[in-house]
C-alpha cells in the first residue's frame, strides 16, 4: 500500500474515506466534531439515535455526508477516552483498515492518528499506524491458483496530522513505519512458506538477494567449512536429512566513517525449516507448523531488512544456523556425545532438543565479531508456550541492563516480552552422567533449561535470548505467521541508534 501525511481539515479532504473516531460514550473526536460542524451535525443526530455508541471494535459507514468532499465517512469506535492508550489505539487502526478494505474504496484518509495516546509522541502514532495497516493488508496467497480479488483493493493510506509543523518528523516515522513493515512482511513470508519450498539452501539464496539488494556483505558457510571450525553441534542436527545445513552470516556496516570500527550488535536467529523431532519423532497432530521452526531465522533477517531501509547508522550482524531435523539412518540418536565449538561435550538425550544444538555453535561464533551484544531469536521451547502462552514473548539475559531495554522495546512497539531467571540453581537440570553436559532438562522450567544451555555459550558477552515459541505464528483459523518480534527488536535498535521521535 502506498502511504502519505497530511494535514488540514477533515470536511475539506478528497478521499473516498474519511475515518474518524467516536469515543463512548457517544463523544465525537475533534476530527469527528470538524464534520459534523460542517455538516449541520449529521454525525451527532446519527450517534443520537443509537447507531453508533464508540464501543471499542465498532464501526459505521456513511455515504454521502453533507458538506464533505469525500464520498464515505467511517466513524471508528474508540472505547473509553480515559482507557484509551497503546492497545485500544492499535485496535482502532486495524478495525478501520479492516472495514476499510471490506468498501470499495481504493484510498482512505485516517484522522485516528490525530488523537492522543498517553505517554507517546506523534511520531510513534503514525510508525504504529503504519505498521499495523501493512500487517492488516497483508496476505499470502502465492500458492493459491485464485487471488483474492485486486480491482477495489485498498491502495492509499493518508494518515492525518494536526499540525502542519510536525510534518517532518511525522514523514520521518512514516519512513521508519514501513521500512518496519517491510521487515515484517518478509519475516511473515519466510515463515509461512512450506518446508518443501523454505530450506536451508532457500534461506542462504534469500539472504544473499537481500545483501544484494542493499549492499550488505554475505557469507555461506557450508557443511565442509562448519567441519572445519568444529560445530560439530550444528552438523550433528543435520545429519538425518537430505538438506544441507548453512550457517548465514550477514554483516551490515551502518556505523558511519568513525563507526566503521564500532563493536556490532549480532543477532542470531533458529532457522529450523522443518523440525520433526528427528529420532525422538514429534506426534503427527499440527507437525505441519514445524515448517515455522525457522522463525527466529526469518525476524532476523526481516529485522536486518527494516534496520537496511532505514539506513539506521549502527554495526549490525545476522547469524542464521539453519537446518532440517529429520529422523533418517545417519541421524543423531539418543545419548549419542558430540563436541560444540566451544569444547564443550553434548550428551543428546532427545532429539527434539535440536534448536539449542544449532544455536551453540553459532553463539560460539559470534565470538568472532567482538560483539557488544548478543541477541537470539527461537522458536525454543513448547514449555515457553505452557507459561507465556502467545501474548508474550519469553526473554532471558545474562546482563540487566539489556534485559531492561528489551522489555522495554517490547512495551513500546506493542511487541511485548516477559523476563524469565536465568539462576544458577537451574544449571543442575542439564547435568550428564557422561558429557559436560545434557540437552535437556525435564520437563520442569523447560524453557528455562533451555536458556541455560546457550547461557554456557555466552560467557563472553552481554547476551539476550528471546524464545518465541508461542509468538512467532498463530495456530487454527488464522493460521500463519506473526512476523514477531521484529517490531520489538526494531524498535530496540532504533533506540540505540538515536533515532526515535
Ligand atoms: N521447535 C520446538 C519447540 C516448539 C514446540 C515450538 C511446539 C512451538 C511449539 C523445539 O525444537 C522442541 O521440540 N523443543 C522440545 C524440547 C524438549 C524435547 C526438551 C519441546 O519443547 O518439547
Ligand atoms: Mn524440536
Ligand atoms: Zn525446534
Amino acid at each position: 500500500m502506498e502511504f502519505s501525511i497530511k494535514s488540514g481539515s477533515p470536511e475539506k479532504q478528497r478521499s473516498a474515506c474519511i475515518v474518524v473516531g467516536v469515543f463512548e460514550p457517544r463523544k465525537l473526536t475533534l476530527a469527528a466534531e470538524l464534520i459534523d460542524n460542517a455538516a449541520g451535525h449529521y454525525l451527532s443526530d446519527i450517534i443520537r439515535r443509537g447507531d453508533m455508541d464508540g464501543k471499542a471494535g465498532s464501526t459505521l459507514l456513511l455515504h454521502n455526508v453533507p458538506a464533505t468532499l469525500s464520498d464515505r465517512v467511517l466513524l471508528v469506535g474508540l472505547g473509553k477516552e480515559k482507557e484509551f492508550r497503546e492497545k485500544e489505539y492499535g485496535d482502532a487502526i486495524r478495525g478501520a483498515v479492516k472495514a476499510l478494505k471490506e468498501t470499495g474504496a481504493v484510498d482512505g484518509t485516517l484522522f485516528l492518528t490525530e488523537i492522543a495516546v498517553r505517554k507517546h509522541s506523534p511520531g510513534w502514532r503514525i510508525r504504529q499506524a503504519a505498521i499495523i495497516a501493512q500487517e492488516t493488508v497483508y496476505r499470502f496467497d502465492q500458492f493459491k491458483s485464485k487471488k483474492s480479488d485486486a480491482r477495489h483493493a485498498l491502495r492509499k493510506l493518508t494518515l492525518a496530522i494536526g499540525r502542519r509543523n510536525e510534518l517532518a518528523m511525522a514523514e520521518a516515522a512514516l519512513a521508519q513505519g514501513l521500512a518496519i513493515a517491510a521487515g515484517v512482511e518478509l519475516t511473515r513470508d519466510l515463515g509461512n512458506l512450506p518446508g518443501n519450498v523454505c530450506t536451508p539452501t532457500y534461506l542462504a539464496e534469500k539472504a544473499q538477494a537481500l545483501a544484494g539488494e542493499h549492499g550488505i556483505e554475505c557469507q555461506v558457510l557450508e557443511r565442509a567449512d562448519m567441519e572445519a571450525l568444529g560445530m560439530h553441534s550444528l552438523l550433528s542436527v543435520a545429519k538425518g536429512s537430505h538438506q544441507p545445513p548453512k550457517l548465514i552470516v550477514l554483516n551490515y556496516r551502518g556505523a558511519g566513517k568513525n563507526g566503521k570500527d564500532e563493536k556490532p550488535i549480532v543477532l542470531v536467529g533458529k532457522g529450523i525449516t522443518f523440525d520433526s523431532g528427528g529420532i525422538s519423532l514429534k506426534p503427527g497432530l499440527d507437525m505441519d507448523e514445524m515448517k515455522f521452526d525457522m522463525c527466529g531465522a526469518a525476524s532476523v533477517l526481516g529485522t536486518l531488512k527494516a534496520v537496511a531501509q532505514m539506513q539506521l547508522p549502527i554495526n549490525l550482524t545476522v547469524l542464521v544456523p539453519t537446518s532440517e531435523n529429520m529422523p533418517g539412518g545417519a541421524a543423531s540418536k539418543p545419548g549419542d556425545i558430540v563436541t560444540s565449538m566451544s569444547g564443550q561435550t553434548i550428551e543428546i538425550l532427545n532429539t527434539d532438543a535440536e534448536g539449542r544444538l544449532i544455536l551453540c555453535d553459532a553463539l560460539t561464533y559470534a565470538e568472532r565479531f567482538e560483539p557488544d551484544t548478543v541477541i537470539d531469536v527461537a522458536t525454543l521451547t513448547g514449555a515457553c508456550v505452557i507459561a507465556l502462552g502467545h501474548v508474550a514473548s519469553g526473554l532471558f539475559s545474562n546482563d540487566e541492563a539489556l534485559a531492561r531495554e528489551l522489555l522495554q522495546a517490547g512495551d513500546e512497539a506493542r511487541d511485548r516480552a516477559w523476563q524469565m531467571p536465568l539462576w544458577d540453581e537451574y544449571q543442575d537440570l542439564l547435568k550428564s552422567p557422561f558429557a559436560d553436559m545434557a540437552n535437556i532438562g525435564g520437563r520442569a522450567a523447560g524453557s528455562v533449561s533451555a536458556a541455560c544451555f546457550l547461557s554456557r555459550y555466552t560467557k563472553k558477552f552481554a547476551w539476550a535470548h528471546l524464545d518465541i515459541a508461542g509468538t512467532a505464528w498463530k495456530s487454527g483459523s488464522e493460521k500463519g505467521a506473526t512476523g514477531r518480534p521484529v517490531g520489538l527488536l526494531a524498535h530496540y535498535l532504533l533506540k540505540r541508534a538515536g533515532k526515535l521521535n
